[in-house]
């Protein structure tokens, strides 16, 4: 009787961590050169969204909430260090916090900063670690900007924000010790997004003295074609559903979404066509594009529900917006020099290609660095005891990048 229970004991339990284990692992790239890294990042994504889902459920919090704290928790803020000084400022309204390095001489060089996170997830805390090495490592001023989030604040917002920081110190860096001619604006995924989208917006506002230069860590740049091959093929951190997901969030659009994306795919002729000149797969070198590699067909709106008119109006006016995705740009000169980091294990390293391939087009001075052992994401992954070493040689070469340009 005893004996039994406890077998039924040693059943249960190693059938709860079997499941546990089978539901945290997850397989990773062979040849991937961190793949414990990898496994424990990814488990801890699992965990988070599991915990967020389920406090959903007991309506306890949103998931988002929920998701927002523990990566709060997971990646602090960091205590002083005696070689910064940082303080927060808020820039016309905008919350931004600013490091300066002890020992640099003012006016100084500075780079505006805006974090990633689907536009829905993460703050300037998050990234402290990072802006702190940048700041150090460049000898530069960072600003970085707490621009506020979606789906509580969506588009134009988030975007306004950052517009309404940067302006702000190109108009009064003299009071932050900034040079404002040596100013950078820099971000990662829809901080990169965003980073374009305020370069672009100063330049056709020819605004004065413009941004010196943009730095772009695999940024979000279209919403046109979600099968180019990296859609297919790439993805391990961020893939094609949380990409909409996160985009729905920015533009405030309803659940039906969905059919002018993935699947089914409707969009207006205006849409199909910019889509096809300025998205192209032939855009990318060769050597991204697979064999057997077809273009996924658009479709026009002629098989599109009556019911979904309305939505799908709503839907091509974001979809060719180029301050919401970049790569919808007709003209792209006169933006400033830029520095793209595309990684190998992600849905956007082919629109990250393709903009190079763009820029360069346009005349404008691009350089694009590439870091094949690197998914989306792993420039932000680190705290006190963990990081990537592609993470870590990504902050290396944009401190290159800045001393040799800015
Ligand atoms: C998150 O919490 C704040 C404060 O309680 C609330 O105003 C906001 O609507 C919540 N956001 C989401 C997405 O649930
Ligand atoms: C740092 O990040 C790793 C990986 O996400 C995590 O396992 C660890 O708990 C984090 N450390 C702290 C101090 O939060
Ligand atoms: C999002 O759109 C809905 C429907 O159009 C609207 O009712 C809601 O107020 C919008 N949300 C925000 C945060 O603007």
């Amino acid at each position: 009787m005893g004996l039994c229970s406890f077998q039924n004991f040693v059943i249960f339990w190693s059938a709860i961590f079997l499941g546990l284990a089978y539901f945290l692992y997850t397989p990773v790239p062979h040849g991937f050169s961190e793949p414990w890294k990898l496994r424990t990042v990814l488990a801890g994504f699992k965990t988070v969204n599991l915990i967020g889902g389920v406090s959903e459920l007991l309506g306890y919090d949103s998931g988002i909430n929920m998701t927002r704290k523990f990566l709060n928790i997971a990646y602090a803020r960091q205590p002083d260090d005696p070689a910064l000084e940082v303080w927060d400022a808020t820039f016309d309204g905008v919350p931004v916090r600013i490091y300066k390095p002890i020992k640099i001489q003012t006016p100084a060089p500075a780079m505006v900063f805006l974090h990633g996170g689907g536009w829905v997830l993460f703050s300037i805390d998050e990234y402290d670690l990072t802006t702190r090495l940048i700041a150090k490592q460049a000898e530069i001023i960072v600003v970085s900007v707490n621009y506020r989030l979606a789906p509580e604040y969506p588009f134009p917002i988030p975007f306004d924000d950052c517009v309404t920081a940067t302006t702000h110190l190109l108009q009064n860096g003299a009071k932050y010790g900034v040079d404002p001619k040596r100013v950078a604006v820099a971000g990662d995924s829809a901080g990169g997004n965003l980073a374009a989208a305020v370069s672009t917006k100063l330049r056709d506002e020819h605004h004065k003295p413009g941004i010196r230069l943009q730095i772009l860590v695999y940024p979000v740049l279209q919403g046109c074609d979600w099968y180019l091959p990296s859609y297919q093929t790439g993805a391990i951190l961020f893939n094609r559903d949380d990409k909409a997901k996160f985009v729905r969030a920015y533009v405030n659009f309803s659940k039906d979404f969905f059919p002018f994306i993935g699947t089914e795919r409707y969009y207006s002729k205006t849409v199909r066509e910019k889509c096809k000149k300025f998205v192209d797969f032939h855009l990318l070198p060769n050597e991204f594009i697979p064999k057997d590699y077809k273009q996924t067909e658009l479709f026009s709106k002629d098989k599109l529900p009556k019911t979904l008119e309305k939505d799908f109006q709503k839907a091509q006016k974001f979809l060719s917006n180029p301050y919401i995705f970049p790569l919808m740009l007709e003209n792209l000169k006169g933006l400033p020099p830029t520095f793209i980091l595309s990684v190998e294990y992600d849905t956007l390293r082919d629109e990250n290609i393709i903009f190079v391939s763009r820029l360069q087009s346009a005349g404008v001075d691009v350089v694009r660095k590439h870091f094949d052992q690197c998914i989306h994401g792993c420039f932000n992954l680190r705290n006190s005891s963990f990081d990537f070493s592609d993470g870590k040689r990504m902050i290396q070469t944009i401190v290159d990048y800045l001393k040799e340009k800015l």
